[in-house]
């Protein structure tokens, strides 16, 4: 995987604004990056037992994971060997895999056991008509797959950022909300608004006193990176008030222990400023001390501005409340209402810390905030006035990440015009 000199990204650049836009572009993402990279496709809790399964669908790829009885994990292409049809949509439960079409069924490893009047066919063998694998693997209680087998194993796909990650324990958290909704915007226009918070004064206000847009820092790990985001001036939150990031981080502390989580390898800084971390190419999350707010973009199968966004809150459960079961998916029509709306009845599961209902309050107003702005994004990017992005210091890790995604177009004859630029 291409690594970016940090020094590079920091001067800012530019990217092209077809690459938000234009259909070839879509395209090249589904050739060349969809089917070559590590996804997460869900967590491990949602394909707990045996015959326990789930599809992900990412542009025009779509994969089955499916819990073996061994207790092994194993994933396919979601698509019959037959004629092609899709097996599966959602997540659920069997004991063999059929083809709604046709009825021919494969057992929980992807082996042809029957295809109905098989006489009638010309002869073959099972063994070529089994599902299709794809690699399958997991971290931090994430399940990931990967369409390309050959590609490198996940431990190194996500080399540096795993240690990085370690301390908040992802395995521990459960997934106690699971939101997903449909954008008319390309996948990156959405991601981006998730990348940079130089954003906040035009879309965010509210959270200025809390939040200081500059002097952000920012670490990559290969392709995935990370950005940091101060504490507002502390003149406006109050020195010993509640606002004060030492008071802030003491509660937090205060919390874990109740619940007899070790959160002592995570600093104040961890605890109250704005970590957000990003896996490429699709999934942004925000850290706190004992849980997180994780967004997945999925871009559409067909429609180059057309997306959809999940948004999952974790909270790690600690020894003073039973496990929160995994949440179900809800799906939300933005046309008809707010998100927030959606998250009007959510009561954290009981034990949960980083989540009081002042969180998720904060969360609902800023995400109806960015769902408002991000198809307009889109609409202005559709001007052929528009032909550039230009990114500042601050917005260095959407110019990262397309650098990385040059590297993966890099195999193809890709026009020097959609290549992304660091100043110079
Ligand atoms: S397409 Fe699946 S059985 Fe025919
Ligand atoms: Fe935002």
């Amino acid at each position: 995987m291409p690594s970016i000199e940090p020094a590079r990204v920091a001067r800012g650049g530019r990217v092209p604004a077809d690459r938000y836009r234009a259909d070839a572009f879509r395209e090249l993402e589904a050739q060349r990056l969809w089917p070559r990279v590590w996804q997460l496709v869900g967590r491990e809790a949602q394909v707990a037992e045996p015959g326990d399964w789930l599809t992900h669908d990412v542009g025009p790829l779509s994969m089955l994971v499916v819990r073996q009885r061994s207790g092994e994990l194993r994933a396919f292409h979601n698509a019959c060997p037959h004629r092609g049809n899709r097996l599966a949509d959602g997540c659920g439960s069997t004991r063999q895999i059929v083809c709604g079409f046709h009825r021919w069924a494969f057992d929980l490893d992807g082996r042809l056991l029957s295809a109905p009047e098989r006489e009638d066919f010309p002869p073959f063998e099972d063994a070529a008509l089994g599902l299709v694998p794809v690699a399958v693997d997991t971290w931090g209680g994430f399940v990931f797959a990967c369409a390309d087998r050959e590609a490198p194993p996940l431990r190194s796909w996500l080399a540096g950022i795993d240690a990085e990650l370690a301390p908040y324990r992802f395995e521990d958290m459960a997934c106690f909300l699971r939101r997903r909704l449909h954008l008319p915007a390309n996948w990156k226009t959405c991601l981006d608004a998730f990348q940079e918070v130089y954003h906040v004064r035009g879309v965010h206000p509210q959270l200025l006193p809390g939040l200081k847009t500059a002097d952000s820092t920012f670490a990559f790990w290969g392709p995935h990176s990370l950005m940091v985001n101060p504490n507002g001036d502390p003149a406006l939150r109050g020195r010993g008030g509640p606002e004060d990031p030492e008071v802030l981080a003491g509660h937090a502390r205060a919390r874990a222990r109740a619940g007899g989580l070790d959160v002592s390898q995570l600093d104040e800084r961890r605890v109250t400023a704005n970590y957000q971390y990003h896996l490429f190419p699709n999934v942004s999350f925000n850290t706190h001390a004992t849980g997180c707010q994780l967004f997945r973009f999925l871009p559409h199968p067909t429609q180059t501005q057309a997306c959809v966004l999940e948004v999952w809150f974790m909270e790690r459960h600690g020894t003073d409340a039973p496990p929160p079961g995994e949440a179900g998916t809800l799906e939300i029509d933005l046309q008809g209402t707010r998100f927030s709306a959606s998250l009007a009845d959510v009561v954290p599961p009981p034990g949960a810390r980083s989540f009081g209902q002042d969180l998720v309050e904060t969360y609902a107003l800023a995400l109806d905030q960015d769902f408002a702005r991000i198809p307009e994004i889109q609409r202005g990017l559709r001007s052929p006035a528009v032909h550039e992005l230009l990114l500042s210091s601050q917005e260095q890790r959407i110019l990262h990440w397309n650098l990385v995604l040059d590297g993966l177009l890099a195999g193809l004859d890709l026009d020097p015009a959609l290549r992304a630029r660091c100043a110079d």
